[in-house]
């Protein structure tokens, strides 16, 4: 993603660890932070993706530190937290954003099918903040932004296990809003619509997305599923990562300090209609 307009100030002082920073919505993200100050520790399992997003930090002079890590390994999330600090200092915002699709129905999904998806898309986001929490309250304050969906909030068919999962990141962003309110780390989940991204283009080609009018036989490419989908957008498009990452930069920033617990759809109005 190029193209942001010079460099802000509204990160600045701030450390942040976006997991998924390799592709989509982490990979706009962590250059969006960056851009506006922040001294980010990208972390993904893919090393090329990663590669590509420290390039294009460094390249316009931010700062930035690359971790290569799998977010449901323990030993590795606490190594990413400790790399970071070891750059820049405590982390004091993590994007915990890192996912996978999950495709099936409750009736068909396997229970490896079913715990894969639970692990990379709820238990990590749960990880990577039992590994950044310490060092917010040693500091006096944070922010934490846990990337849900509005799978987490609506029935969408065939994700049973995705759909859960997102629930869940919902239910512990409430839990931690509460229980670390007092310390002053804030909460929040973000609740995207569709984002054309190699995760949504996964789900899609498995599950015909949602559209209305695909019929059975056709074949529909992933393109003219992504333009059936959208009576499902009031706004009369899909999404851009550059609008999921405006307001995980908002929730990232100083400017939502009062801010916190929240779950807020990002969607066209998909979750309104
Ligand atoms: N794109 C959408 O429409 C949409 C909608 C709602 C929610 N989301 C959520 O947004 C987040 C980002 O998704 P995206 O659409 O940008 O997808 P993406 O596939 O473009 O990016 C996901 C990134 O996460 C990384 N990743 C996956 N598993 C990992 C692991 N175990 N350890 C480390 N890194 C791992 C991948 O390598 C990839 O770089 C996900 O949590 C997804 O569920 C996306």
């Amino acid at each position: 993603m190029k193209g942001f307009l010079g460099m802000g100030d509204r990160l600045a002082g701030k450390v942040a660890i976006v997991t998924g920073a390799g592709s989509g919505i982490g990979h706009t993200a962590a250059i969006r932070f960056a851009a506006e100050g922040a001294k980010v520790g990208c972390a993904d399992r893919d090393r090329s993706g990663l590669d590509e997003t420290m390039e294009e930090i460094k390249s316009s002079g931010g700062q930035a530190v690359a971790c290569q890590v799998d977010v449901t390994d323990e030993n590795l999330v606490d190594e990413m937290v400790a790399e970071t600090t070891k750059a820049f200092g405590p982390v004091t915002v993590l994007y915990a954003n890192a996912g996978i699709a999950g495709s099936g129905n409750a009736k068909d999904i396997t229970l490896a099918e079913w715990d894969k998806v639970i692990s990379v898309n709820l238990t990590s986001v749960w990880l990577c903040s039992r590994a950044c929490l310490p060092g917010m309250i040693e500091v006096g304050g944070g922010s934490i932004i846990n990337q849900a969906s509005v799978g987490g909030l609506v029935g969408v068919p065939g994700i049973a296990s995705y759909a859960a999962a997102k629930a869940g990141v919902i239910g512990l962003t409430k839990q931690m809003a509460v229980e670390y309110g007092p310390y002053k780390i804030r909460v929040n989940a973000v609740c995207p619509g569709t984002v054309p991204t190699p995760l949504v283009e996964k789900t899609y080609m498995a599950n015909g997305g949602f559209a209305a009018t695909a019929e059975a036989g056709t074949n529909p490419t992933y393109e003219e599923l992504l333009e059936q989908s959208l009576f499902r957008y009031p706004i009369g498009r899909v999404g851009m990562t550059e609008d999921i990452a405006a307001f995980a930069l908002y929730l990232a920033s100083d400017e939502s300090g009062w801010t916190t617990g929240t779950v807020v759809p990002i969607d066209g109005g998909m979750t309104a209609a």
